[in-house]
């Protein structure tokens, strides 16, 4: 028997789950740990809430509240989710308990007193218009490397983990100020002593995967620098050290000893200790954003400290709603709390999982979603279990019959039975989910087939030793099912397993040991419902309605002067106004904007005003839009004007035809 230590990557707690997170982490983690449970294998599994740092700070200060009031909100709403999704951690801590505070202060002190962190002098990012240091996301700006908008601490179009100094045009999120470069202080760890050790562990570790290996190897090519463990800011573990007042340590390296703080605090309740499953085998499930860190930066401290490095690091690709990228500030997300409500948890654990491996990016559509369910849980898996209980009570009293001269086609069934279990197995020990459930689906799919093809309706009045058979193996392919799919739909296993009388299905190896002839089982309900189409269309039009059409919140709402600039306003005068044929809202505008002809420009100005009202009027014209056709007409700019009242914005009498506001 083996001890494996589990960790799902630490949440921050600014926001509730949604599907991304289910489908990278704590899906994956549930699947393994279940498996393994039931091979007997002894796993403690464990997360947090990752309660410190500028993604709480910052959102602390939009809401103007402290930031343990927000944490606190999330975390409860975290604990729900996860429950609510069958997650089965063992514990579930936050890192802003005192027992972390103290884990994570004595690992830093560790490292200080062996050399391996300094203090450093060096110039950051300040704001003098908001008075404080702008660490990690209180700063945002160019990526250096793919000059895409990044925040101060990661980019992530390209998953390069940056210093606020290194962005290209820097502005502080909370006020837009071009921050000043300040002088200060700070504690760094000697991350580059370890390259070598570094380069050794990702080389020699046959079991990463191919998506940690290829980036981590990359990066290691690249060279190391040393990492600053220390920020100047509030909301943080206070640095254990002399002379380090107002200062916290960087969020990133407490949350890796919120892995091991939720499993001292584990130990602590059950009398087991951690250490032996550390020291066992450990595996961090993670999603693909944070694969620098797990694979570089963790396995760094852990070196200096002394400890046994992860095992493994599994790294969920990226999950996608209805073909577009998920945005939490857009609200283009489902929030789990909103599925449940709505749809048994086991549906989504089935099609995240189904839909694509995890080491491949993934979508979830709602159709998609009815489609899987109703084809393929309902139309196979359901059908199946539900024709077999139905036949088991009709024909043989609910009650097992016997299995004697079985056919060329039933012990071809029997044997596709027997393999199963071992089958799906070995696929979900290596990983492979996706593999070990189409395994199990491609059995049920054979179930079908061979039941559609014994005909069983009409064997009952022909030749019953062969509806006895096929009734036989079809019970013994439910049970497989339920013991099978356990890790996967573990209360839709557990229904399986009530209508078949089996008590428990702890033991992986009872998947294969047959129910006897004779036992008797309950009464069948319906598993799968299919899903209605209006009810897709329902959930389709929800999400559209709750689309927010403002910039992404993770990226701050603020541009550039020179992004502004980009906007060419000029002031015009309309010439000439009509109506456009069937449209009740639209206008045809010719505008002079000191050009050789007036602009042609569509308006949706007619509900406020006349044609002829604005003969004359001065506007502001956006002379620089691309030309769109409205309503089969050509449009050459915009009229400004607001949307709901429709009041132009006019120039004062200074404003000359032609002139560019800026
Ligand atoms: O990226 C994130 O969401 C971090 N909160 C993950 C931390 S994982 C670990 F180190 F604890
Ligand atoms: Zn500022």
């Amino acid at each position: 028997m083996s001890k494996i230590f589990i960790s799902c990557a630490l949440p921050y707690a600014n926001g509730p789950c949604h599907l991304g997170h289910i489908r990278s982490t704590y899906l994956p983690a549930d699947i393994y740990a279940r498996y393994n449970r039931m091979i007997g294998n002894d796993v403690l599994m464990v997360c947090a809430t990752d309660e410190h740092g500028t993604p709480i700070a910052v959102k602390a200060d939009k809401e103007n509240k402290k930031p343990i009031e927000i944490s606190k909100r999330y975390h409860d709403m975290i604990v729900k989710d996860v429950e609510s999704m069958n997650i089965s951690l063992d514990n579930f801590t936050r890192t802003t308990d005192k027992a972390h505070y103290d884990i994570a202060q004595n690992f830093f002190k560790d490292l200080y007193e062996k050399g391996l962190i300094y203090r450093e002098d060096l110039e950051q990012l300040y704001c003098d218009n908001c008075n404080k240091f702008l660490p990690d996301r209180y700063v945002e700006g160019l990526c250096p490397v793919c000059g895409s908008q990044a925040r101060g601490d990661h980019c992530e179009k390209c998953g390069k983990a940056l210093e606020p100094t290194e962005l290209d045009e820097p502005h502080c999120i909370t006020c837009g100020n071009t921050p000043k470069i300040k002088d200060t202080y700070q504690y760094a760890f000697k991350l580059s002593e370890f390259e070598d050790e570094l380069k050794e562990y990702i080389s020699s570790n046959e079991n990463l995967p191919a998506n940690v290996k290829n980036y981590a190897t990359n990066w290691l090519n690249d060279g190391l620098n040393d990492w600053i463990l220390t920020r100047d800011m509030d909301w943080g573990i206070p640095v254990p050290l002399d002379g380090a007042e107002g200062k916290v340590l960087y969020v990133w390296i407490e949350a890796f000893l919120g892995y091991i703080s939720s499993a001292s605090q584990w130990s602590k309740q059950s009398s087991s200790k951690w250490e032996e499953y550390w020291n066992d085998y450990v595996v961090h499930f993670i999603g693909k954003d944070i694969i620098y860190h797990h694979s570089i930066f963790w396995p760094g401290l852990l070196t200096a400290y002394g400890c046994k490095l992860p095992d493994m690091i599994y790294a969920g690709e990226f999950l996608s709603l209805e073909g577009e990228k998920m945005s939490t500030s857009k609200n283009w997300v489902i929030w789990i709390a909103d599925f449940v409500k709505d749809y048994d948890p086991d549906l989504l654990r089935y099609y995240l999982t189904i839909n694509a491996p995890l080491n491949k990016d993934s979508d979830f559509s709602w159709d998609d979603f009815q489609r899987r369910n109703n084809d393929e849980l309902a139309d196979v898996v359901g059908n199946f279990l539900h024709r077999t209980f139905v036949f088991t009570k009709k024909y043989f009293d609910n009650k097992i019959p016997e299995y004697n001269n079985p056919s060329a086609e039933d012990e071809e069934f029997r044997q596709a039975i027997e393999e199963l279990p071992d089958r799906a197995g070995e696929l979900i020990a290596k990983y492979e989910f996706r593999e070990a459930l189409l395994e199990i689906f491609k059995v049920a799919k054979k179930g079908n087939k061979y039941f559609n093809d014994q005909e069983p309706w009409k064997a009952v009045k022909e030749d019953m030793n062969k509806a006895a058979n096929c009734l036989y193996l079809s019970n013994q392919l439910a049970k497989t099912l339920a013991y099978t799919l356990k890790p996967f739909l573990p209360t839709k296993a557990d229904k399986i397993a009530e209508i078949m009388n089996i008590n428990t299905l702890n033991e992986w190896k009872d998947a294969k040991v047959t129910l006897p002839s004779g036992h008797e089982i309950n009464k069948a309900k319906p598993f799968f419902k299919k899903i209605e189409d209006k009810e897709i269309e329902a959930q389709k039009a929800k999400l559209k309605e709750n689309l927010k059409e403002n910039e992404d919140e993770t990226m701050s709402d603020l541009i550039t002067i020179d992004q502004f600039d980009e906007v060419v306003i000029k002031i015009g005068q309309v010439k000439q106004a009509e109506k456009i044929e069937k449209s009740d809202k639209l206008l045809k505008l010719q505008v002079d904007i000191g050009e050789d002809k007036p602009r042609q420009i569509v308006a949706g100005l007619a509900k406020f005003y006349s044609p002829d009202e604005l003969i004359d009027k001065k506007v502001c014209v956006v002379a620089n839009l691309q030309p769109a056709k409205l309503f089969g007409t050509l449009s050459e700019g915009m009229v400004l004007a607001t949307g709901e009242s429709g009041a132009l914005l006019s120039p004062d009498e200074n404003g000359k035809v032609g002139e560019r506001i800026q």
